[in-house]
């Protein structure tokens, strides 16, 4: 029966991947194009939804491995502008695994929404025989709809991530993300959210802070501690211009030895570096902690970006050839 509801219209923004994805064999999960339908086609896929207050609209269709600044602002600014009508309950963006953790991020941290947002996705192409995108984006619809919700959401596999923890973490098999340490907020069942612990409550950065910034956004640039680790990476990072370094640290936030005068020669230089681990999960804990402690290398890459935008720091002081003055900042 249609709702009566003037207040439950949910919207979903369409940005392409493998949930609009197309092989030429139903039993080909991976060998498909990303990005061949359309998000209306994907909700007449939907009969369970006829009748039900939804609209649609096409920001973008790609693999979400090309993500871009370009792209980010425009679904940024179509997000906001469907969360601030009083008839929409909340917003679905159907999106690609792979960078979906990364579009998650910034539209938290710029938006903060009081309503949901809701991004979903697909392991196997919309062809498949067995296809998850369709449950997918009927579970993504009823998290929408879902009263007293707030943030951006992730919706995969039946379960419920926050934008702070989500992570696709398996290459291959449908249920291919996961929360880390926390676990997943909720579970859908039948339609229906069960929840487990609410989403953290966030501060919006604000929209201007991206309609404002130049083109391209400030480059920020993840460098990986690793045996063999060599200096001459950060080195020629730093020369091409590169203004922010994340640092995706072995284990507990350990960087390899041969990298420590480039990365503080960087930082005396005005080019900020942020530590975090390349672990999986789990948070860098002890005097190495900083801002970017219990983040993933992607995440704190777009918090440095953000960070950046906002206030771009200046050179503390020139660079001295003949080596680092300071030894690596803990952001
Ligand atoms: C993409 O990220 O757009 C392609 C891969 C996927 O969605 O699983």
């Amino acid at each position: 029966m249609p709702s009566t509801n003037l207040h439950d219209s949910v919207v979903i923004l369409g940005t392409g991947g493998t949930i609009a994805g197309a092989a030429g064999d139903a039993h080909d999960n991976v060998g498909y194009t990303a990005a061949q339908r359309s998000v209306t086609e994907l909700l007449l896929a939907l009969p369970a939804l006829a009748g039900s207050r939804i609209e649609t609209e096409q920001v973008a269709q790609l693999d979400s491995k090309d993500m871009d600044d370009a792209t980010w602002l425009r679904l940024t600014q179509r997000v906001a502008h469907h969360l601030a009508r009083p008839s929409v309950a909340g917003v679905v963006v159907t999106h690609g695994t792979d960078t979906l953790e990364e579009t998650a991020w910034l539209l938290q941290r710029v938006l903060a929404p009081l309503k949901p947002v809701v991004l979903v996705a697909a392991m196997r192409p919309a062809t498949a025989l067995a296809a998850d995108g369709p449950q997918n984006l009927l579970d993504a619809v009823a998290v929408a709809r879902t009263p007293g919700l707030r943030g951006v959401l992730a919706v995969l596999a039946g379960r419920v991530h926050g934008a702070g923890e989500v992570r696709k973490v398996h290459p291959y098999r449908a249920d291919a993300f996961d929360s880390g340490d926390g676990g997943p907020l909720g579970v859908v069942e039948e339609g229906r959210l069960r929840r487990f612990r609410e989403p953290p409550a966030g501060v919006p950065l604000g929209l201007a802070l991206l309609e404002g910034a130049a083109s391209p956004w400030p480059w920020v640039e993840i460098v990986t501690s690793h045996a063999g680790a060599r200096v001459d990476a950060v080195r020629a990072l730093v020369g091409a211009g590169v203004r922010g370094l994340v640092l995706a640290a072995t284990g507990n936030g350990a960087v390899h030895q041969a990298l420590l005068p480039a990365l503080a020669d960087a930082e005396a230089a005005g080019v900020p570096v942020w530590r975090c681990t390349r672990c999986a999960s789990g948070v860098v804990v002890g005097t190495q902690a900083g801002l970017a402690a219990a983040m993933s290398p992607w995440q704190a890459r777009i918090e440095l970006l953000l960070t950046l935008l906002a206030a771009p720091p200046r050179p503390a002081w020139p660079v001295d050839p003949a080596g680092p003055k300071i030894a690596l900042h803990k952001p």
